[in-house]
């Protein structure tokens, strides 16, 4: 009998003699590795020993997904595995919890309602514009690397309409920066004794200057900012004004810190390496790509979809579906469950490592009929397809659900048809594209595009 007085059995999984080989895989590619084990053991939710006295529960069904993000959410807390990120956001929106947590999102939660955010259009389309314009003066096949480029954009757009600065010039350095620290993440999560921070080797000094830079970033905005008169009604202005209820504190310049780089970090790479991978499989599928490009030359006037137009692109949206569905940037969300619990019909025990990750469930042949394939017609009308709110779910799912939902899907919709609409991307022929899974989902190495104008 278990604790929770349960006779649900445990979850299969690699026994403890297999274990290792496991874990010396995930830590040569974790992403790879969850992918090969939610495929090795058919059930709705796998058993990993992970490190010493921890074990990994991946869940592989919507039932199961929906069980620990929403319904039975009050037990579940944010795993440990995202205290490797608080060096980097603190105590921002996405690590912290309880009244902290609720308060914070309460203060942001105006900014992201989706009346809010069709005003945040006319900064998108002109910061796309200028993207376009610089697209424009390159000769026909010029060689990109796409996600440097989407970086670059949505980093601006983000700056622009969040903290009033247009920090996409910083695109290169920031993103190599959050490869690094992320990659440095993953490392220490399944170390079983990662070498302190504090240490000085050289891979520890890289990650604190990369860390040192993006504060300088973030308090540089901070200071620009005071010295400003003009009211503004950013996301920077928001914290800098926020006055505690009770207390009438104001949020301190550590406080802010953790939730500009929170929203820096979250803000554009999820966006970034969504539309990457929307143009790689646009790419490699040339009839789908051809009818994506008659429905924005039919609905959009100018380069960049009006606001108006970028709500009648149904084709699009079922595009940006199926690569939120193939390539989820956010393929992952853990949490720790308080107690025992019995999850879709299996044991997990208090204190270990739940892993809801987006990819198996969208990748579950039980759930998606032919799941590797690229078809956006299954997101058309009166198409059968799974029912389940959590079949699909690249936002996450209840209370912690991704508070720039709306948010990304706009800058994306007209990121999307903005690129279809005047230039035709494609791969490079030697290309090899393999998905790394940090901390988001990305091509490994950047993705290598040849840009022809339309
Ligand atoms: C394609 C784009 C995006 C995807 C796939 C995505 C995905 C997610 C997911 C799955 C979560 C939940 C994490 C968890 O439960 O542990 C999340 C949280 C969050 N996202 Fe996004 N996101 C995207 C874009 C954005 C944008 C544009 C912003 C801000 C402008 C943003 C800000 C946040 C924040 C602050 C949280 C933490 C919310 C909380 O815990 O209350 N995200 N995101």
């Amino acid at each position: 009998m278990l604790r929770t007085g349960t006779t649900a059995p445990r979850p299969p999984g690699p026994s403890l003699l297999e274990a290792p080989k496991w874990i010396m895989r995930m830590r040569a590619n974790t992403f790879q590795t969850f992918v090969a084990l939610s495929r090795e053991y058919d059930a709705s939710v796998i058993r990993v020993p992970f490190l010493p006295g921890k074990t990994l529960y991946i869940c592989n069904t919507p039932e199961a997904a929906q069980h620990v993000l929403q319904k039975n959410q009050k037990n579940y807390r944010k795993a440990f595995t995202y205290s490797f990120l608080k060096p980097v956001v603190g105590e921002g929106l996405l690590t912290s919890e309880g009244d902290h947590w609720l308060r914070q999102r309460r203060l942001v939660a105006p900014l992201f309602h989706r009346k809010r955010i069709d005003t945040y259009a006319a900064t998108m389309q002109e910061t796309i514009e200028e993207m376009l314009d610089d697209w424009a003066v390159r000769p026909q096949g010029a060689a990109i690397d796409l996600s440097d480029e989407m970086s670059r954009v949505t980093l601006s757009i983000a700056g622009k309409l969040l903290f009033g600065q247009d920090i996409g010039r910083d695109a290169s350095w920031i993103g190599e920066a959050m490869v690094l620290l992320f990659r440095d993440v993953n490392q220490r999560i399944l170390s079983i004794f990662p070498i302190p921070r504090e240490v000085p080797t050289p891979h520890n000094r890289r990650v604190q200057e990369a860390l040192n830079k993006l504060e300088e970033l973030v308090y540089g905005l901070i200071e620009e900012r005071r010295g400003q008169e003009e009211e503004n009604e950013d996301l920077l202005a928001l914290f800098m004004l926020a006055e505690d209820e009770e207390t009438g504190e104001r949020m301190s310049d550590k406080e802010i810190r953790d939730e500009l780089l929170t929203f820096v970090i979250a803000g554009h790479d999820t966006t970034s390496n969504l539309l990457s991978w929307a143009l790689y499989l646009l790419s490699r599928h040339p009839a789908e790509r051809r009818r994506l490009q008659e429905e924005v030359d039919a609905v959009v006037s100018g380069r960049v979809p009006t606001l108006e137009e970028a709500k009648k692109l149904p084709y699009t949206d079922q595009v940006l579906d199926e690569t939120f569905r193939l390539f989820p940037p956010a393929w992952t969300v853990e949490r720790e469950p308080m107690e025992d619990d019995v999850i879709d019909g299996f044991f997990v025990e208090a204190g270990n490592v739940v892993s809801v990750g987006p990819y198996f469930i969208h990748h579950n042949p039980k759930v998606w009929e032919n799941p590797e394939g690229f078809d956006p017609d299954r997101f058309g009308p009166d198409v059968a397809r799974p029912s389940h709110r959590y079949a699909h779910f690249p936002f996450g799912g209840g209370p912690r659900k991704c508070v720039g939902a709306d948010f990304a899907i706009l800058e994306a919709r007209l990121l999307l048809a903005a690129m279809v609409k005047n230039f035709r991307l494609d791969i490079e022929p030697a290309a090899f594209v393999r998905a790394e899974g940090t901390v988001t989902l990305y091509p490994e190495g950047g993705l290598p595009m040849l840009l022809h104008q339309r």
